[in-house]
Order: C-alpha cells, then structure tokens, then sequence
C-alpha cells in the first residue's frame, strides 16, 4: 500500500518465519560459510567496526542506530572487497580443480605450483568503481589477468584506483550498460571469464560467489551482536540489490521470525528494486544520474530480486541531498560515534532512515518507536571526490578552531 509516492509496503513479503528453504538455491549457509572461511584467512582480514550512532537515535526517538563501516575494509574502501574478489578465488579455484582433478585450497594457490594456470586466466569486469576494485584486487592476489570497462562518467582518479591493482583499464565511450556490453564482447572473443555483481537468466553461478562474499560482513554483525539486543529494524541501500539481499537472506536464516524488518533504500532516479515490489515482478527503470553512484543501477540482480521479493517488507526512495547531508554529518560526528567517512552511496541507508522516522504515517506503518533499534550499513568510505576534500578541509578547520 501506498503512504506516499517514494515509500511503499510489499503486500509480497511473507509474515515473520523460519529461512524459506525452497531460496536454498538462491543463497544458502554453506555456500556463505565457504566463503567466511577463505575471507578469514586472507591477509589483513579483519572485522570492520560496527559502531553506535547514539546521537542520532536519541534525535529520532528510537532506541540505538548501528552503522556497520566498511570504508577500511582490506584497505580497498568498501564492502564490495569482499564479493568481487572471492568470486575471481571460486573461479580459479574450480578452473584449477577442472585441470587437475583437485581441489586446491586458498593459500596453496598463491603458491608458484598453480601460477601456470593463474597466468593464463583472465577475468573481465564493467564497473562504475568499487566491484571493479575488487575483481582487480583479487586477481592481483591470485596472480590473474585482469581488464576493467569503465565508461565516460567514471573519474580519472576511481580508475587509477583500479589499476593500481595491476588491471588493464579499457575507457568506453558512452554510459555503464556500453561498457557491459563491450567486456561481454570482448571477453567472447578471447575466451576471458566476466565476473558481474548482477545476475540474470543463464548467468547466476558468478554473482552468488559475489554474494556469498558479502555475508562475511554479515557474520561480523551476528557476532558482535551475540549477546545483546537484535536489532528490530535494517534500512538497506540497493544498487542491483546483491548486497541487501545477502544481509536480509543471511540475518533471516540466522535469526529467522527475528529477521529485522527489512526497508529497501534506492536513488529517487535509479529505483529499479521499488518500481519491481510496486508491480510485483523483476521490472527495469531507465536509471538517470545520482551522487550515489554505487547506486545508479536500473535492472535488479536476478537473485537478488529472489530474496528481496518475500524479504524485504518495505521499499523507499530518496533524493540526492538527504544522502549528502547525511555524509556531511557523519564526517563532522553530529551523529554520536566521533568523526566517520562515509561515501555518498554509503548513506542511502541512514538517510532513508532519518526520512521515514520523521513522518508519523511511514513512522507508524514501520512500527519504528521507543523500542526500535536500526541497523545500516556504511558499505563505503571516502571516494575520492571534490567533496570528501572538502569534508575534511573543514573537519581540519574545525580542529584548528575548537584547539
Ligand atoms: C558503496 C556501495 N554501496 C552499495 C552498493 C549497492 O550494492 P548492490 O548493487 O549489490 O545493490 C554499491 C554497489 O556498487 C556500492 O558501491
């Protein structure tokens, strides 16, 4: 039902319950405690903090806010480390395993012993910045080739964060869906492997890799949360929707009727995941710019849709301006956890947050109250832009003032 035009409640979404078993195939425990078990040993792993936004929560009436932060996760800035990366290892892994009739585990990989065939494997990617970082970063670490499309609007200095990581950068004229399309020609052509973050018919097996990666953040808050209050509410920000789905498959096959109530966050212009729940089946918008630009996504991942659809009870969307303001006061710490760097796709979440508390009608209808505690996910740090400059130029100004 409709309170307004940007928020909707999924009539589709089932009632509080154990896991639905028959989204086995979607995302599943095992395949998420493979990938924990790679990521874990990886070399600098570790927890990302999970921090308490208690300023906000007191301005909103709500009991707690946490923000799980993955702008330093791995050193890459953003959770996306975590998918693009372990789906390039499940790729080697089975290509090696195809070869030699073995499986052969993480650490042993890197080993000069498999490097012939690493040599001679190639991933390819489109990338509007952080999935494209991690394909990268994983195929460095495995010893892969990697080729990276970006498209006209990506920024000289996100692509020379990609290519530090060892990847051939190839620029595309025109927008992100050009530059899908020339990686899957080109990786035709010379028989490289695409690794997306979304998925479609005939293409699933790579983006639940990528999913499966994700869910090592989740388990992170499982753990940090064992033994205190759940949280009741998770405002999630969706691109193609992959990474809410893996929090909201994850948390309700751990939690089960507990799963928090779980509201979808996209860009007003790239509502791609609210226009499918308004029509009831996975439908594409044509997606215009946003500053969220992790975000700027106009066809739902088919998986992701498969969770999302019976999972996630609430579907939201915001303008551009509450999502930078809401960076701009996390960055001068107004929110209550010090001073926190947050990308402009990374607040979507906390945004959708604070609009749907201040409105009695979508407060009420998201039963948010005295005893509501919300969790977000802070899937980016700084990215590099204008505007995390001056974030931090004044952050100094106000530091040289307050001393
Ligand atoms: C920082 C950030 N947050 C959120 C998302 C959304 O993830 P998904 O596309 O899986 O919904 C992205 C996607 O690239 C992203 O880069």
């Amino acid at each position: 039902m409709a309170v307004s035009s940007n928020f909707f409640q999924n009539p589709g979404a089932v009632p509080p319950g154990p896991y639905d078993v028959s989204l086995d195939t979607v995302f599943n425990r095992e395949g998420a405690r493979q990938a924990q078990a790679v990521i874990g040993d990886w070399q600098g792993y570790q927890p990302t903090p999970l921090r308490s936004l208690d300023r906000l929560a007191a301005q909103l009436q709500i009991a707690g806010v946490l923000y799980k932060d993955e702008a330093g996760r791995f050193g890459l800035g953003s959770f996306k480390a975590l998918g693009g990366a372990y789906a390039v290892y499940r790729l080697l892994a089975d290509r090696v395993c195809d070869q030699l009739g073995q499986v052969v585990p993480f650490q042993d990989l890197l080993t000069d012993q498999y490097q012939a065939i690493s040599r001679r494997f190639t991933v390819a990617s489109a990338t509007a910045g952080n999935h494209g970082r991690a394909v990268a970063w994983g195929a460095q670490m495995l010893g892969c080739r990697c080729m990276i499309y970006v498209h006209a609007g990506v920024s000289a200095a996100r692509a020379a964060a990609i290519a530090q990581y060892g990847a051939t950068i190839v620029r595309v004229k025109g927008n992100y869906d050009d530059s899908v399309e020339r990686a899957a020609a080109d990786a035709r052509a010379n028989g490289w492997t695409v690794v997306s973050d979304t998925s479609y018919p005939g293409y699933t097996d790579i983006p639940k890799y990528v999913m499966q990666g994700y869910t090592v953040m989740v388990e992170e808050i499982v753990s940090a949360l064992a033994n205190k209050p759940r949280p009741t509410h998770m405002f999630l920000q969706g691109g193609v929707g992959g990474m809410a789905a893996a929090v909201c498959a994850y948390l309700w096959d751990s939690w089960g009727r507990h799963k928090p109530r779980c509201v979808i966050v996209e860009p007003e212009h790239a509502a791609c995941l609210l226009h499918s729940a308004r029509r009831g089946r996975l439908s594409a918008v044509r997606a215009l710019d946003t500053v969220m630009s992790g975000l700027a996504c106009g066809v739902p991942s088919l998986l992701a849709w498969q969770i999302l659809a019976p999972g996630a009870e609430f579907y939201m969307s915001i303008p551009d301006r509450p999502a930078l303001d809401a960076v701009a006061a996390l960055a001068r710490g107004d929110y209550g956890a010090g001073c926190v760097v947050a990308g402009e796709s990374a607040t979507a979440g906390l945004a959708g947050l604070i609009a749907a508390a201040g409105g009695s009608e979508i407060r009420n209808q998201l039963g948010l109250n005295a005893d509501s505690r919300v969790l977000l996910i802070g899937t980016e740090g700084d990215t590099g832009s204008e505007r995390h400059r001056q974030l931090a130029a004044d952050e100094k100004k106000a530091l040289g003032s307050a001393s």
